[in-house]
C-alpha cells in the first residue's frame, strides 16, 4: 500500500523539474517555430524571385526581386534611388510620385515587375546634369517648400500635370469640359485641386502653387507680397 502510494506520489522536485521542462519546451517552441517558417520564407522568397530589367532614368537597371515587392521599395532599397519618399505606404501622401510613361503614379502601390518595358523617371532623373529641370528651379525660386520632404513627390507630380495640361486633360473643378484651360490661363484653384493628391504637412502650399505658376509660364504673386507688415502708427504727442 506504502509502495502503490509511493508510485503514484510525485515529489515537489520532480514536479517543479518536470514543470519547467515543460514550460521550457513551451518556450522554446515559438522561437523553434519561428526560425523554421523563416527559414522556409527565405527559401521560398529566391525560389519565387523573378528577373526584371526595369528602365530608371534612362539607365536599364536588371535585378532579381519578388513579385511582390513594391516599385517604391526597389527604388530605395535596392537601387539606392532614396530621393522618391515613403510617407504613408498607402497611396494617402503622394510622398512617392514618380513618373512612368510620362504619367504620374504612387510608387508604394505599383509593383515593381509591372513596369518592365516603361519608362521611370525619379526625381534623381529630372535634372540634366547640373542644370535643374524648371519645375525643380521654380521650387527654389518660391520656396516651395520647408523640410523637403514632401518635395520630391511635389515636383515628379508637377511636372505631370504641367504635361496633362498641355495635353488639354481637364480636372474634376474645370468648369467646361470642352475647353479645358491651357497653361497661361491655369488658375489657382485648378493647380490645387491638381495637386491635392499631395499632401505637404510643413503647409508650404503657397510657395508650391507659385512653383507651378511660375513653371506654366504664369507671373507668380511675389513672396513679399504675402507677409502684410504694418507699421504702427505714429500717435501725436
Ligand atoms: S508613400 Fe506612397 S502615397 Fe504615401
Ligand atoms: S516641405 Fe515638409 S512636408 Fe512638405
Amino acid at each position: 500500500m506504502q509502495n502503490k502510494k509511493k508510485a503514484g506520489k510525485t515529489s515537489r522536485r520532480s514536479f517543479l523539474g518536470q514543470a519547467l521542462t515543460v514550460a521550457g519546451t513551451a518556450i522554446a517552441a515559438p522561437s523553434l517555430v519561428n526560425q523554421a517558417t523563416a527559414a522556409k520564407d527565405t527559401v521560398q522568397g529566391s525560389e519565387g524571385e523573378m528577373n526584371v530589367t526595369l528602365k530608371i532614368n534612362g539607365e536599364q537597371k536588371t535585378l532579381n526581386i519578388e513579385p511582390r515587392v513594391t516599385l517604391l521599395d526597389t527604388l530605395r532599397d535596392r537601387l539606392g534611388l532614396e530621393g522618391s519618399k515613403k510617407g504613408c505606404d498607402h497611396g494617402q501622401c503622394g510622398a512617392c510620385t514618380v513618373l512612368i510613361d510620362g504619367q504620374r503614379v504612387y510608387s508604394c502601390l505599383t509593383l515593381a515587375v509591372m513596369q518592365e518595358g516603361r519608362e521611370i523617371v525619379t526625381i534623381e532623373g529630372l535634372a540634366k546634369g547640373d542644370t535643374l529641370h524648371p519645375v525643380q528651379a521654380a521650387f527654389i525660386d518660391n520656396d516651395g517648400f520647408q523640410c523637403g520632404y514632401c518635395t520630391p513627390g511635389q515636383i515628379c507630380a508637377s511636372v505631370a500635370l504641367l504635361d496633362e495640361v498641355k495635353r488639354g486633360c481637364a480636372s474634376s473643378i474645370t468648369p467646361d469640359l470642352t475647353t479645358p484651360p491651357q497653361l497661361a490661363d491655369l488658375s489657382e484653384a485648378e493647380i490645387k485641386e491638381r495637386l491635392s493628391g499631395n499632401l505637404c504637412r510643413c503647409s508650404a502650399y503657397n510657395g508650391i502653387v507659385a512653383a507651378v505658376q511660375q513653371a506654366a509660364g504664369q507671373k507668380p504673386p511675389s513672396p513679399a507680397a504675402n507677409v502684410m507688415v504694418s507699421e504702427p502708427k505714429e500717435t501725436p504727442v
